[in-house]
């Protein structure tokens, strides 16, 4: 039989079939990974949208009558998405590390303000609050603290200096100290401290005392850790500060520091009875250091339980008559204390690494807008 085509013409044909088919493929192709990328960036500028639409944590705070704030390093304040988020997010800074005995007073006549000066002129020039943290703490001490052999009088001479001239400097400007840190011990006996050793017991008195002679419009506060909900601890603390109280010592309130693993999730119910015990004194409570740690990489669902705990924890506080600040040991996943201090765990904040809002950045937003809206 004669055929029109040759094996060659039908070899060539095939082959020409497959490129128009490639190239088809390819233009269509392309279109529609055009279309895609364009239908992303729609939805993306959608999301931007959205996001201007939601107030800021701070402007739903003050609806519902509480502070919001953070804890903060001045270092990163030049850093603009650092600065930027703060100012717009929040209305309380607590120095993180700034205040401490350590880096404020590294040798006995020596003071180095920077860094304090630093964060509290950015939190004035952001209507914003400052919690003073911390005059009298066992940890973060200079060696001539730690290492000093000094008189009880002696003793009683450096703190007395030291928060004189700490507190007065930031006197009308700082609003509420932690005046004394972690001085309960985790089987509710007073800590083994140097301040103890040195000065006995009445160093809180103390403390609490001088820090109002500089400052008697500053809140004082008490802060610990393991003291939010129940058990022996926190009914050392509860007893400490009614003791205080009771004989007309000046503090204002206590602060729960709240540093959470999402492996052992605090109760709630415990927590809100708490701070109703606390509010029957006439004591405020501040929530100091809450974060949040989950082991790393996060999963969806661990964010996800994240979120839950910071919205619990958010409830608790504006459902009791004496929670008048929400305060977080940092903000953004970036600078964390978690990672250093507990490796394996991280994530603990409520933006990411790149400053995105994360689900418990959204429940916190949703609990705020609900009561807000309730008003
Ligand atoms: C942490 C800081 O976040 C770290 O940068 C520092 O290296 C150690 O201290 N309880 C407190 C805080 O009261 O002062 C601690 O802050 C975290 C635990």
């Amino acid at each position: 039989m004669h055929l029109f085509f040759s094996k060659k013409d039908l070899a060539l044909g095939i082959v020409l079939g497959v490129v128009i088919g490639l190239v088809l493929g390819y233009v269509v192709s392309t279109r529609d990974i055009d279309d895609l990328k364009s239908q992303i960036s729609n939805l993306q500028s959608q999301i931007e949208q959205i996001r201007e639409l939601i107030p800021p944590l701070r402007t739903l705070a003050e609806e519902n009558g509480i502070l919001i704030g953070s804890a903060v390093t001045a270092s990163y304040l030049t850093e603009a998405p650092y600065a930027q988020t703060l100012s717009r997010e929040f209305d309380i800074l607590t120095t993180e590390n700034a205040l401490k005995f350590e880096p404020v007073h590294p040798s006995r006549d020596q003071y180095t303000f920077g860094d304090a000066d630093a964060i509290v002129s950015f939190a004035e020039a952001n209507g914003m609050k400052v919690r003073g943290h911390t005059l009298v703490w066992h940890q973060q001490l200079p060696g001539w603290i730690t290492q000093g052999t000094f008189t009880r009088e002696e003793w009683k001479t450096i703190l007395h200096d030291h928060i004189t001239t700490v507190v007065s400097r930031y006197k009308r400007r700082i609003y509420a100290w932690d005046v004394v840190n972690e001085a309960i011990d985790d089987d509710g006996s007073l800590r083994n401290t140097v301040w103890l050793q040195g000065i006995g017991p009445e160093y809180i008195r103390l403390a609490f005392e001088w820090a109002h002679e500089a400052d008697p419009q500053a809140l004082l506060f008490y802060n610990d850790y393991g003291a939010s909900g129940s058990g022996v601890k926190s009914d050392a603390v509860y007893n400490l500060v009614k003791n205080l109280t009771e004989s007309g010592v000046p503090i204002n309130g206590v602060g729960l520091q709240m540093h959470i693993s999402l492996e052992s999730p605090p109760v709630f119910g415990d927590i809100a009875a708490n701070f109703e015990r606390l509010n029957d004194l006439g004591l405020e409570v501040q929530v100091t250091e809450l974060d949040v740690r989950l082991r790393t990489p996060a999963t969806t669902e661990d964010l996800t339980q994240q979120a839950n705990i910071y919205r619990n924890m958010l409830e608790v506080c504006l459902s009791a008559d004496n929670c008048t600040a929400f305060v977080m040991w940092g903000f953004t996943d970036k600078y964390s204390w978690i990672p250093a201090a507990n490796p394996g765990y991280g994530s603990a904040l409520i933006f990411d690494e790149s400053y995105n809002p994360k689900s418990a950045y959204f429940a916190l937003i949703s609990v705020l807008a609900e009561r807000s809206n309730q008003d």
